[in-house]
């Protein structure tokens, strides 16, 4: 049971006052009687919200193919963000959406969103140790020896006091690679790979925990069931 102002403004239809408005204006509904009391209680799937159910009020969980030159971050000051290829409404929600986990600017390929706290920490903890496939180009020829290197558990950083947890390297070309990482320490793929000589040149995210990014074009997402990581 929800307050029918708190529930407009939570989803992001407006804000807790404007809520009051919309529903003196009979703009909601409780099991089809014009609602008239901002304070009410009532079951989400109980209400239409200009004739309409309200919009996901049990949560969203996304899959997005993130195109490379968009931030994840929320601030509309570094540059477009991942968050305006989003329905409007989902960006004035509270709890607000944000990313599982960020892509750089650089990196495409898949990317998670949720408004659902506990699955963010779950699924970026490096705790469970969730696998991140991506693909990556880099700048010179990739000796054989990075194998062993990256899955040795010693590999450090600069700046890090820990070394990287052991990464799986696949070497698909001579300058191509896949990468399994279960962790994620800022800029992590490039990173590694400077360590040892290479830069990366493109970075793309192919799979997060049992889900691949499949056919979804980029600026693309699709809604997953909210229990789609158990
Ligand atoms: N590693 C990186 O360097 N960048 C990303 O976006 C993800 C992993």
């Amino acid at each position: 049971m929800r307050r029918l102002d708190q529930l407009l403004a939570s989803l992001g239809y407006c804000s807790r006052r404007e809520a009051r408005a919309w529903i003196a204006a009979g703009r909601v509904t409780v099991r089809g009687t014009i609602a008239d009391e901002f304070g009410a209680k009532a079951d989400p799937n109980d209400v239409r919200i200009d004739g309409e159910p309200p919009d996901h009020p049990g949560g969203l969980l996304l899959a997005l193919h993130k195109p490379t030159g968009l931030v994840c971050s929320h601030e509309a000051r570094e540059g477009p963000r991942v968050y305006d290829l989003l329905p409007p409404r989902w960006l004035a929600r509270n709890p607000p959406v944000t990313s599982i986990g960020r892509l750089d600017k650089d990196t495409s390929g898949l990317l998670l969103l949720t408004d659902q706290a506990g699955l963010v920490h779950r699924l970026t903890s490096p705790k469970h140790k969730v696998p991140k496939i991506y693909r990556a180009t880099v700048d010179r020829d990739l000796a054989p020896e990075l194998v062993a290197r990256f899955a040795s558990g010693t590999l450090m950083l600069d700046g890090e006091r820990e070394p990287c947890a052991p990464a799986a390297l696949k070497i698909i070309s001579a300058r191509e690679a896949e990468l399994t990482l279960t962790e994620g320490k800022y800029h992590q793929a490039r990173r590694m790979f400077a360590a040892c000589g290479a830069t990366v040149l493109t970075l793309h995210r192919t799979q997060f925990g049992p889900l691949e990014l499949g056919d979804l074009a980029p600026g693309q997402w699709r809604e997953l069931p909210l229990d789609f990581f158990g």
